[in-house]
């Protein structure tokens, strides 16, 4: 019988016996699958892990922060990079979807290429594929693993991707890793969490991406989040998110006219991504957090709610 300590305890025999004294890269997305073959890794060869967490400045709300925490309190060896900067000017000017995908990819590559090169002596790149990426051949729901290999294939390959790979979640479904990462003792806010585009909130702002529209995303973002939380609806809705729409609406505020951004909430129940039905949430709970939203998010004046399921529309708008 499949148990996950069943997996989890062959898994890492099997990882001792083949990665020896063997030093090992990783890049952790703060998603689950990263960070379920992190977890094994280190109890498998434990300071020969090395594991980078880039901060590429297009996460929710002080979500680098918390995830860098608790992955330090796992033990794990990582190192949390802030790339910020790099990603924000990649993305100056660019509208286009594509573009912005390409952009953030090419510049992730180059920052964990960089950070790779700093450990000396490394042999393997683990990666958190899951079974269905192997079937797919391009991952869904994916942080650096899809990035890196939806883009492997422009321009010559960096360095780190001459590394040896080991992916030691390839036979399991998500299902089946959380179950693992649970085993292993992850915490519920990496385990439970909705999937989340490796793009980011880059994908989230339509049009032109600014360092002051992620700020007000994050916290229009936060707000909605919270409030499924509290209200239970957050284990319940397979994903949700905030987008920040290029359009102004007017509104009135006192006795003050005001032309500011119009932001739309997403909430969709799915099994794997590929359809989607938007979610019946509360009224009153929708009502709730929209007032949140517009009480005090500054640049944020209206809120609508997407009622569109996959297909005909996406999950994501960009
Ligand atoms: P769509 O919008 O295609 O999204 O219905 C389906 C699922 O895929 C996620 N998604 C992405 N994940 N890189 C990713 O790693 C991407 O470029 C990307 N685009 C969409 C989306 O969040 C949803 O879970």
């Amino acid at each position: 019988d499949w148990t996950p300590h069943a997996f989890a305890d062959i898994t890492i025999e099997d990882l001792k016996s083949q990665l020896g004294d063997d030093k090992v890269v990783l890049g952790l997305s703060g998603g689950v699958d990263s960070s379920v073959a992190a977890l094994l890794l280190h109890k498998a060869i434990g300071k020969n892990l090395h594991c980078i967490f880039v901060d590429n400045g297009l996460l929710r709300k002080n979500e680098f922060e918390s995830v860098l925490e608790s992955y330090k309190d796992l033990g794990l060896n990582v190192k949390g990079v802030n790339a910020k900067q790099l990603f924000y000017d990649a993305l100056a000017g660019l509208t286009d979807p594509e573009h912005k995908r390409k952009a953030i990819g090419r510049v992730f590559i180059e920052v964990f290429d960089d950070e790779a090169h700093q450990i000396s002596d490394v042999k393997w790149l683990a990666q958190g594929t899951i079974y269905p990426d192997v079937i797919e051949s391009v991952s869904v729901n994916g942080g650096p693993s899809a990035t890196i290999k939806s883009h492997h294939n422009v321009g010559g390959l960096p360095d780190f991707m001459k590394l040896k790979i080991v992916e030691p979640l390839k036979s399991l479904f998500k299902d089946e890793v959380r179950r693992v990462g649970k085993a292993l003792g992850l915490p519920e806010n990496i385990l439970n969490r909705h999937p989340f585009p490796g793009p980011g909130l880059g994908i989230r702002i339509l049009g032109e991406v600014t360092p002051e529209k992620v700020a007000i995303l994050q916290e229009a973002d936060y707000i909605y989040i919270e409030n499924l939380k509290k209200a239970g609806w957050y284990d319940r809705v397979w994903q949700a998110g905030t987008i920040y729409l290029p359009i102004q609406s007017v509104g009135v505020m006192g006795d003050e006219r005001t032309y500011e951004n119009v932001v739309s909430l997403r909430a969709v129940e799915s099994v794997d991504g590929m359809t989607a039905d938007w979610s019946h949430l509360p009224y009153e709970l929708l009502a709730k957090i929209s007032n949140e939203i517009i009480n005090n998010v500054k640049g944020i004046n209206r809120v609508v709610y997407d009622i569109s399921s996959k297909p005909p529309a996406t999950i994501e708008w960009e």
